[in-house]
């Protein structure tokens, strides 16, 4: 570890409720987490765009993406998940820091690395929403064919399979994708962050 002793932070002039005035709303990550296949990005996606129709500022982080640059030669260990959500987390931090609506989709498998990226921030400014959809949905789905190389044995560690998935206990909002349509998900979501105060409501 590189000695951080002298690393002095530098306290800027223009704050983050600074940039929250100007845009006009709260920053925050919409932390989606839940198995491979449940419908995290997807969901993200569609939710971005009705906010961003609604002229909110916001970004996607996801996982698959991610992996590519910034958390490439990250891989599904234990260890190496943990890392991938300790940057996740610092990074979406970045984003609220900068006024942004963030939205990650990561599996985010494990209970303490959800609770300290949540800890990392202002309290309000972390919104779980656990995708919940079962495993047999999700592995019936199969949209990457993951499950199916998984369970031949060609993929190692996948989650739900041979690697565990822990659900939220407190998250802000439940979605069942496996039940209600894109659409309606993604109304679900967007109603919650009116409701409490997120965003302003639509006209
Ligand atoms: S996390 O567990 O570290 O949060 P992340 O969301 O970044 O995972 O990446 C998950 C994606 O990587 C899956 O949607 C899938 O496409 C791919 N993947 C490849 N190998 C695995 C694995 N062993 N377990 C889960 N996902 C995997």
């Amino acid at each position: 570890m590189a000695e951080v002793k002298y690393i002095i932070p530098h306290g800027h002039t223009i704050t983050k409720e600074n940039r929250q005035e100007l845009k006009r709303h709260k920053s925050c990550i919409l932390w989606y987490t839940g198995l491979s296949g449940s419908g995290k990005s997807t969901l993200a996606n569609k939710v971005e765009e009705k906010l961003f129709d609604m002229g909110l500022h916001t970004y996607i982080l996801d996982g698959d993406n991610v992996r590519m640059g910034l958390n490439k030669g990250l891989g599904f260990s234990e260890e190496d998940r943990k890392e991938n959500i300790r940057r996740i987390g610092e990074v979406s931090k970045l984003f609220v820091d900068a006024g942004v609506i963030v939205s990650t989709a990561f599996i985010s498998p494990f209970r303490s690395d959800r609770d300290m990226v949540r800890s990392i921030v202002t309290s309000g400014e972390f919104v779980e929403i656990f995708i919940d959809a079962s495993l047999e949905v999700c592995e019936t789905r199969d949209p990457k064919g993951l499950y199916k190389k998984a369970r031949a044995g060609e993929i190692k560690q996948f989650t739900g399979i041979d690697s565990p998935y822990e659900a939220p206990e407190h998250a802000e909002l439940t979605v069942k994708t496996g039940e209600k349509s894109l659409q309606e998900c993604a109304e679900d979501v967007v109603d919650w962050l009116i409701a409490n105060n997120y965003i302003p409501a639509e006209d």
